[in-house]
């Protein structure tokens, strides 16, 4: 989006175009249009540290897509709760899961005002199914929750989906503590969805890739290790293959059966008993 066509929307009253933040730069490496060019610069200059980056985001949303459609297809989840939804693009999580059940219901949560200014995008339900976006901030899980109950039945299992952005959350501490509270409303059977990055791949190019991204964008990235990743888990049943990079969470088989490369964004899929 050119900045002059920001203005026009309104949304330069909102946001501060000049300053590029993360759910702009995701969007511009998924291939969107939704950015401004701080966010393209910022998306480049991180790029030029570490090419990789792009394909970690689009590994990052295959896995959300493959994540959705396990859940919805073979575990039979209805409902989902989206924390951190990111600028809609295609194959949002209402789409996947609905495709697989068009019953689904979607309640999405971030607190970037862009991502508010985009939601009806993310509102295009199915007639069957519902879908709801909550203008929330992950570290106040308690107010997420108080809103989601008018779309999601939480006697019944949810899948809570937290996909790109527990790594905004600097304070390790809390950000255990975040998941813990939000994972204490799910019913037995719900399930957990995470991915976050680390730079147990790319070592020091995505620390300082992270680092130069800290300079220039908001909300700040802490890296965390793939255990670090899989304490978010403790206390539930985490899936086959546990805590992997997401390029390598079930992948579509390839003709010559090898593996994908693997990205700095490790995820895991797991059941709550
Ligand atoms: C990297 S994007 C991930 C988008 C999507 N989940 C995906 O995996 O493709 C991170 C998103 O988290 C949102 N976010 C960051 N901190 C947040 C917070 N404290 N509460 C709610 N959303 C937050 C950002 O606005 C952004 O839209």
């Amino acid at each position: 989006m050119a900045d002059d066509a920001a203005a026009a929307a309104g949304l330069d009253a909102v946001i501060d175009t000049t300053v590029s933040h993360s759910a702009r730069i995701w969007n511009y490496w998924l291939g969107g249009k939704d950015n401004f060019a701080a966010d393209r610069e910022a998306g480049d200059r991180v790029a030029a540290m570490l090419p990789s980056i792009v394909t970690q985001a689009r590994a990052d949303r295959a896995f959300l897509g493959r994540a959705i459609r396990y859940l919805a297809g073979e575990e039979g989840i209805g409902q989902f709760l989206d924390i951190g939804t990111g600028l809609p693009t295609a194959d949002n999580t209402h789409e996947v899961a609905q495709r697989v059940a068009s019953g689904s219901r979607i309640v999405y949560v971030d607190n970037d005002p862009l991502v508010l200014a985009h939601a009806r995008a993310l509102l295009t339900s199915t007639p069957e199914g519902r879908c709801d976006y909550v203008d929330g901030d992950l570290r106040d899980p308690e107010a997420i929750l108080t809103e989601a109950v008018r779309t999601l039945d939480f006697a019944q299992p949810v899948a809570l989906m937290l996909l790109g952005v527990l790594h905004h959350i600097p304070d390790t501490g809390e950000v255990y503590e975040i998941v813990r509270r939000l994972v204490a409303a799910l019913a037995p059977g719900s399930y957990v969805t995470i991915n976050h990055s680390t730079s147990a791949v790319h070592g020091a190019a995505m620390e300082e890739a992270v680092a130069h991204w800290n300079q220039v964008g908001t909300p700040s990235m802490t890296l965390r290790t793939p255990p670090q990743i899989a304490r978010f888990f403790d206390g539930l049943e985490l899936l086959p293959p546990g805590v992997v990079s997401c390029s390598r969470w079930r992948p579509r088989p390839t003709s010559g059966g090898q593996l994908p490369a693997e990205v700095d964004e490790f995820c895991g899929v797991a059941r709550k008993r």
